[in-house]
């Protein structure tokens, strides 16, 4: 099984060139089968959850041809059924999004219940809810099936009893044909809400309010062809940002939209970092100690939870007593037990940890229990005094595209190893 094998101790330094947003691209490669137009999409990144989404498309019948490493054209002129049951799909938590989209043109959809991160409970009521005010009234659960039909589709007023990413992209696109106005009120404001949006805009769609929490769908009759570059990652900048801080670094992350990192540049600042923005980049140069602080993880624009294994693993490191408060998924400290293996202080209460910093971690064999805390728990190693291996990174690679050749790119010791052979090869190499 693939492994990172990891000798920690040096200071990140350089520039990396930051990807397409996964969560945009998943919202956007949905919506993409929309029209019987051919749609290219450029940006999009070379990872796991993406190729998943592709596979399922392509099993409906849509033509996916790519242009190169991060550019494809799609057809969704030829979808045959509005059924997607292979099992591989469980693999991602986005293939939800075909059911809005096939919902959205065809009115019936049928797809097999998601997977995704074991990070909470992650509900879909309000998915559903949405599909059932629009028309579909049997949308729900039917033998570890997602299932919506409707006669046809009306726009509805739909108030969101929480903030929910996936329920806003999922309600755009089951919307966006729907006779008359959608309103969606409570809606979610991340960049890759809006990414999908300006998406369907271009496809012909007629959005208006993405980015505020109240977004207004007209219906239109059709949608056409487009073409369309997806935004940077947002999570795959912050952890680069937060690479630089545990490391005591100085990273630059490039083709980055400074706007959507302002929540992690205000906290690396509160950790003592120094930042500097131009139009598309950022710098962090960590030269002090880290100091300590607290944050809550909260919907855009607050400090995402996707980010919370990172800051975590650096506030491990400050001197102080820091608070991390996650507020959107009850299960995503499963990673705080690794860590402490390499010698963090860090006490879970309830949705809360509570870090005691220490001076430095030490390496050692630990496993990716999901994206962002394996994400972290690399950057936890990095840091590390001596050598670590992290397993699973099948997780890892759900999200980040060469994760391990981007860190090698700023002067990491890291590799992917197979097996033990590889391991005393890496050790030998790096000494
Ligand atoms: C998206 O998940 C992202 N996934 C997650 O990224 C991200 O952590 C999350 O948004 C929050 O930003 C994708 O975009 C594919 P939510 P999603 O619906 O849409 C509750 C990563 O690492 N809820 O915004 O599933 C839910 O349980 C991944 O890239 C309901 O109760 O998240 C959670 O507590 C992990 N009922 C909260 O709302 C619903 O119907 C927010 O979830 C929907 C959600």
């Amino acid at each position: 099984m693939e492994q990172y094998a990891i000798k920690g101790g040096s200071a990140l330094v350089g520039e990396v060139e930051i990807g397409g947003a996964k969560n945009a691209a998943l919202g956007i490669l949905a919506a993409s089968i929309m029209t019987n137009d051919t749609v290219l999409i450029e940006n999009l990144p070379d990872v796991r959850d993406i190729n998943v989404m592709i596979q399922a498309m392509q099993s409906i019948g849509a033509i996916v041809t790519r242009v190169d490493r991060h550019t494809i054209k799609v057809n969704g002129g030829n979808i045959n059924t509005q059924i997607v049951e292979g099992d591989y799909i469980k693999k991602i938590r986005a293939s939800y999004y075909l059911v809005g989209a096939l919902l959205g043109k065809y009115n019936s959809a049928e797809v097999k219940l998601p997977g995704g991160c074991n990070i909470g409970t992650r509900a879909i009521d309000q998915h559903l809810k949405g599909f059932k005010a629009l028309g579909a009234r049997d949308a729900g659960i039917d033998g570890g099936m997602i299932v919506a039909h409707a006669a046809n589709l009306k726009g509805a007023h739909i108030y969101l009893d929480m903030v929910s990413v996936g329920a806003t992209i999922n309600l755009l696109l089951a919307s966006v044909m729907a006779e008359g106005m959608t309103i969606i009120e409570n809606a979610a404001k991340e960049p890759h809400v809006v990414d999908v949006a300006n998406f369907l805009n271009c496809m012909g769609a007629n959005i208006k309010g993405a980015g505020t929490d109240v977004i207004r769908v007209r219906g239109v009759q059709s949608l056409h062809g487009t073409e369309y570059a997806i935004i940077p990652d947002q999570i795959e900048a912050g952890t680069f940002m937060f690479a630089a801080a545990v490391t005591k670094g100085d990273v630059t992350v490039k083709n980055v939209i400074p706007k959507h990192l302002e929540s992690i540049s205000a906290k690396l600042l509160e950790l003592g970092c120094e930042i500097e923005e131009s139009d598309d980049a950022i710098r962090v140069v960590a030269s002090k100690p880290l100091e300590h602080t607290h944050v809550k993880t909260l919907p855009y624009p607050g400090f995402p939870t996707d980010m919370q294994p990172q800051i975590t693993v650096a506030l491990g490191l400050a001197e102080g007593t820091s608070i991390v408060t996650e507020s959107i998924f009850e299960n995503r400290f499963k990673y705080v037990d690794e860590l402490s293996r390499m010698g963090a202080n860090v006490k879970v209460e309830g949705s809360s940890a509570i870090i005691e910093g220490v001076k430095g971690y030490s390496g050692a064999s630990i496993t990716a229990p999901d994206l962002r805390a394996g994400a972290a728990l690399v950057l936890a190693a990095l840091s590390a005094e001596g050598f670590s291996t992290v397993d699973d990174i099948k997780y890892i690679e759900r999200g980040y595209e060469d994760f391990e050749i981007k860190l090698r790119g700023l002067g990491a010791m890291i590799e992917k190893v197979e097996n033990d052979r590889d391991i005393q090869k890496f050790k030998l190499r790096v000494g």
